[in-house]
């Protein structure tokens, strides 16, 4: 309303100059354009009036409007301005604005653009001439519009190409073109890089269509605006495959308006040949679940140091607390009593041991928790080491790149991310050496690999794809890989549509990315991405993962017990024989014995 008032203030500050005007013909025409100008803000707001050109009528009439106007007299800026959205652009003339600098260009390709034309020139040819620049919000007056009050507006997809709009009526000057695109065709081709876009073909058309959460959103796009996607299969390498680097360098060269693919932006200077970003997600490994320790590992895992050193002083204490009550006194102690005690080792064997007869409370106290520890440490064993021969432990996972140095597995890596790393100054992959990275020339090769789960190698995957895999894996016996959070390529990888650079209806399509995604259909596409690639054939039913490792237990898992058992066997049965012919009294009882015999 405050507007509004300015207005009329303005309009009745005109109506008292009126008499000081030379000429009648050009106050007649400030008025009108002045009223014109009034339609256009209510229509939509502006803040800036853009003035190229000569003098001319929009120079005093800016005069008169309480906005900011800046005047290009030389009919470009040569430099990068930074216009808002608001500025309305008013033309001295046809081909007065020749705005050079190309990114004041892309700012000002969506404003508004007002053009007083000489009466000879033909409205449709300047609409063409506007087209051909891209520029599509174009309305023309004609030096007589205080006359007619006609504005031509240009209309894009409409024949005649212009309309007439008159100054009072209830059209609109300007309307958004790009809203209704009357079936035009969108330049597109897709990488058919499953799950964002997947190729189905209706079974009574036989018509191609593609679907997957790329896919999708373009797909609605162009019902959204009435417009067709037009694949560019021509671009297609022979085979049919398209690499989706080679998307994003074509839609950056113009041969496409909008990629059916999504591209990192890690590199990019600047958004010009890219959207809003459509997706965020972290890039990481998806690395082959380490390996279950081996049986034969397990019985030295459950022998732990610092427990079997506890266990140790505590016999001791018992060795020593028994051999003082049973004899009153320190006189026998001696190292062999202590660690060679009977009752002692019977007792923490979990062997049954002789109770004294005879004994003193406090020894039968003693008894008593030697039988209670007894089964504290067998029990403690026993249950750790069933549980650990039920479903032996994994070994460490990998968190750093040097733990990837240090494991048997390869990293497969396409050439794009490596040229993406080395000519970074990322220093990640600096402590992989060069021998354990795999190159793959070919994406879909690599592809392939990756999708057959081989588990001689570390893939780099981004958390989306890795879901997919993710579901894969559940259907299998066991899981195999696991998704790298603590070391990755890129935590913050974002994801943007590639863009012709001078694509009219990227606002259009900017604010469609975001009301899609605000709707929860980005979300819903990508938890959808598995069972779409499953009903499409694009993910065997295949398990991966070998069920056949058995979970019994072999002779040669007892490897090391049969071994320490025969080695102590060993050792006790040296010890008996040294110990018979050590002893001299044994042969001369044997003598004595033979002597005997022999007198008999
Ligand atoms: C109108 O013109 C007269 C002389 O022609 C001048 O003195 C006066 O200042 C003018 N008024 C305005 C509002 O420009
Ligand atoms: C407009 O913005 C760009 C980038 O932000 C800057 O380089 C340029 O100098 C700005 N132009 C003007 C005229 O301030
Ligand atoms: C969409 O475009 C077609 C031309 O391809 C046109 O016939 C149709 O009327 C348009 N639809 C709407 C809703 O404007
Ligand atoms: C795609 O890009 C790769 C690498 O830049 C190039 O070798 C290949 O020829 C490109 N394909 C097409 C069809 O341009
Ligand atoms: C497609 O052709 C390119 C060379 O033109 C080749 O490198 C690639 O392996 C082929 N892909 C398939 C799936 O045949």
């Amino acid at each position: 309303m405050a507007w509004l008032l300015v207005f009329l203030l303005c309009l009745g500050q005109i109506g008292a100059q009126f008499p000081n005007i030379s000429a009648p013909s050009e106050h007649r025409l400030q008025k009108s354009l002045l009223q014109l100008f009034l339609k256009l803000r209510q229509e939509k707001f502006y803040d800036i009036l853009l003035v190229y050109g000569e003098d001319c009528v929009f120079h005093s009439l800016s005069r008169l409007l309480p906005v900011s106007t800046v005047l290009v007299t030389s009919g470009s800026t040569n430099f990068e301005w930074n216009f808002s959205s608001l500025s309305l652009i008013l033309s001295c003339g046809f081909q007065a604005e020749m705005e050079e600098n190309y990114r004041t260009l892309i700012k000002l390709q969506t404003n508004r653009r007002i053009i007083i034309l000489q009466e000879d020139i033909q409205p449709e040819n300047v609409c063409d001439f506007y087209s051909k620049k891209e520029q599509y919000n174009i309305a023309m007056v004609k030096e007589n519009f205080d006359q007619h009050e006609v504005v031509y507006s240009c209309r894009f997809f409409q024949d005649p190409n212009y309309e007439e709009v008159t100054l009072f009526g209830e059209k609109p000057i300007f309307i958004e073109q790009f809203r209704n695109m009357q079936g035009a065709p969108i330049r597109t081709i897709t990488d058919n890089l499953a799950p964002r876009s997947m190729v189905t073909q209706d079974p009574k058309t036989g018509e191609k269509k593609w679907i997957g959460f790329v896919a999708n959103l373009l797909n609605n796009f162009g019902e959204k605006v009435n417009a067709t996607m037009a694949m560019q299969v021509e671009l297609a390498e022979v085979n049919g495959t398209v690499f989706f680097v080679n998307i994003s360098k074509w839609t950056a060269n113009d041969l496409l308006d909008i990629g059916m693919s999504i591209d990192t932006t890690w590199e990019m200077a600047n958004f010009d040949t890219f959207t809003y970003p459509y997706l965020m997600c972290s890039y990481c490994f998806m690395v082959p679940l380490p390996d279950k320790v081996p049986y034969w590992d397990v019985f030295g895992m459950i022998i732990d140091i610092p427990v079997l050193a506890v266990l140790f002083v505590i016999f001791c204490i018992f060795s020593l607390l028994l051999i003082y009550i049973q004899q009153k006194s320190w006189r026998n102690l001696s190292l062999y009593s202590v660690l060679m005690n009977d009752m002692c080792l019977r007792g923490f064997l979990g062997q049954p041991f002789p109770f004294p007869r005879q004994s003193s409370k406090k020894l039968k106290l003693i008894c008593l928790l030697l039988c209670f520890a007894s089964l504290m440490v067998t029990t403690m064993y026993e249950a750790y080491l069933k549980s650990f021969l039920y479903s032996p432990p994994p070994e460490p996972m990998m968190h750093t790149f040097s733990d990837l140095e240090k494991s048997r597995y390869k990293l497969a890596m396409n050439w794009v991310e490596m040229e993406m790393l080395r000519f970074k100054d990322t220093h990640k992959l600096q402590k992989v050496s060069d021998d354990q990275i795999q190159m793959f020339e070919d994406y879909y090769q690599f592809v392939r690999l990756r999708e057959s789960f081989d588990r001689n190698f570390i893939f780099p995957v981004n958390s989306i794809r890795w879901g997919t895999y993710n579901e894969q894996q559940k259907l299998f016996d066991h899981p195999i890989f696991y998704y790298s959070d603590d070391f990755c390529l890129s935590r913050y990888s974002i994801l943007s549509f590639p863009i012709r650079r001078h694509l009219p209806y990227r606002d259009i399509f900017e604010e469609h990315i975001l009301r899609q995604k605000e709707f929860g259909l980005l979300n819903h596409w990508i938890d959808h991405s598995f069972l779409d690639m499953l009903s499409l054939g694009l993910t065997p039913y295949t398990d991966f993962s070998d069920p056949e490792d058995g979970w019994a237990i072999d002779v040669d898992d007892l490897y090391w017990v049969w071994g320490l058992y025969g080695l102590a066997l060993g050792i006790s049965c040296v010890c008996f024989a040294l110990e018979i012919m050590g002893s001299i009294s044994f042969w001369s009882r044997l003598k004595t014995y033979r002597w005997r015999r022999a007198t008999n």
